[in-house]
């Protein structure tokens, strides 16, 4: 088994940067290469985490022997390619959702992963909070399951609003959205249908707001919303409710608080502080090191992206979607 593990982070902007930091504090990673399309900000997170080298070219990172995973940390439109360069160079993944901007680019993805036989995991951080983790145990099959996330209006000239680079704000976060309602439901969906469209970024080729109906093979719903129409101060960017016909549980305050009701008596715990990053890169580098399966695998990365792109073809046809991969 290995003793450390080596890791080449691709994409040094804001994630990067937050990864770099989580990996610094496991005592069995070593960050030996830093890659980002800007020189500069390659160079200063190299400084800043006193790394191996710094590069513009992510095939330097990918064809080193020395490396053992890379982490891709880059605007949306690299995510599949690289993905699939480094599933090729026998390079585990720490990917950054979505995992691909189409449906062929994510059973691209999903075939490089199993063909090479290489560790995939997605940062869904959500997963990761205490408050989430008492849910799953309050309520372990539920029956209704709602979940939100409607952020305030994003800047038109975000690269996540670019059509090309990011798709907006349903693919970008909504993966995390859809991730956290099958994490929280626990069966497989097998059909969505989705209404929304462009609401809130007219004159940008995106898809900025929709609510989605969801079916999963355990025959339990859950109707989602996902968008940048408006926050609301009151359940904050974030509210999450599993039912099981007796019970309820409400996430809200992002993530922090959740509100459990029998019938009869609630009862309210609010954590102080949000979790994720470094739990998700302890788990990463574990199941690296120990060589077993990381808790969040390249199915998951894959699933949430596909719900994603299956509401788009649902608003599209203005037909509910099977789900299948
Ligand atoms: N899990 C979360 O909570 C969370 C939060 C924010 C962002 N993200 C995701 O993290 C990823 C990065 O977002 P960010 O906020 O760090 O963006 P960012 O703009 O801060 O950083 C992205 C970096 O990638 C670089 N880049 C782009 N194409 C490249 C290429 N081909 N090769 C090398 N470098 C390239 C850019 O120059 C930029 O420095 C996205 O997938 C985003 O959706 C996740």
């Amino acid at each position: 088994m290995p003793q450390q593990i080596n890791v080449g982070i691709i994409g040094c902007g804001a994630m990067g940067e937050t990864h770099a930091r989580c990996l610094a504090a496991i005592e069995h990673a070593s960050i030996r290469a830093f890659c980002d399309a800007d020189e500069q900000r390659a160079q200063a997170l190299c400084a800043t985490y006193h790394g191996g080298y710094a590069t513009t070219d992510p095939e330097r990172v990918l064809r080193d022997d020395t490396i053992d995973a890379v982490y891709i940390c880059t605007h949306h439109d690299t995510h599949s390619t690289l993905c699939i360069r480094a599933a090729e160079c026998h390079k585990h993944v720490m990917v950054e959702k979505p995992l691909a901007l189409t449906l062929n680019e994510c059973y691209a993805v999903g075939n490089a992963v199993e063909k090479h036989g290489i560790t995939l995991m997605t940062g869904f951080k959500m997963r990761y909070y205490p408050a989430v983790a008492r849910v799953k145990e309050y309520i372990p099959t539920p029956l209704v399951t709602t979940g939100q996330m409607l952020d305030g209006r994003w800047p038109d000239d975000f690269w996540a609003n670019d059509p090309v680079k990011g798709g907006g704000n349903v693919l970008s976060q909504g993966c995390h959205t859809m991730d956290l309602v099958y994490y929280l439901n626990g069966s497989e969906p097998e059909r969505i249908y989705a209404e929304g469209g462009n609401f809130t970024h007219q004159g940008l080729a995106i898809v900025d707001n929709i609510v989605a109906t969801l079916r999963f093979k355990n025959g339990s719903v859950a109707s989602i919303v996902q968008g940048d129409s408006g926050q609301t101060p009151f359940v904050s960017k974030f509210s999450f409710q599993v039912t099981d016909g007796r019970k309820t549980a409400h996430l809200r305050n992002r993530l922090k608080s959740v509100t459990f009701f029998d019938g009869e008596k609630p009862e309210e715990i609010t954590d102080p502080e949000e979790y994720g990053f470094p739990e998700e890169n302890r788990d990463f580098i574990r199941a690296l090191l120990t060589t077993t399966a990381p808790p969040i695998t390249h199915r998951d990365g894959l699933r949430a992206t596909l719900l994603i792109l299956k509401a788009f073809e649902s608003l599209k046809t203005g037909l509910p979607q099977t789900i299948s991969f």
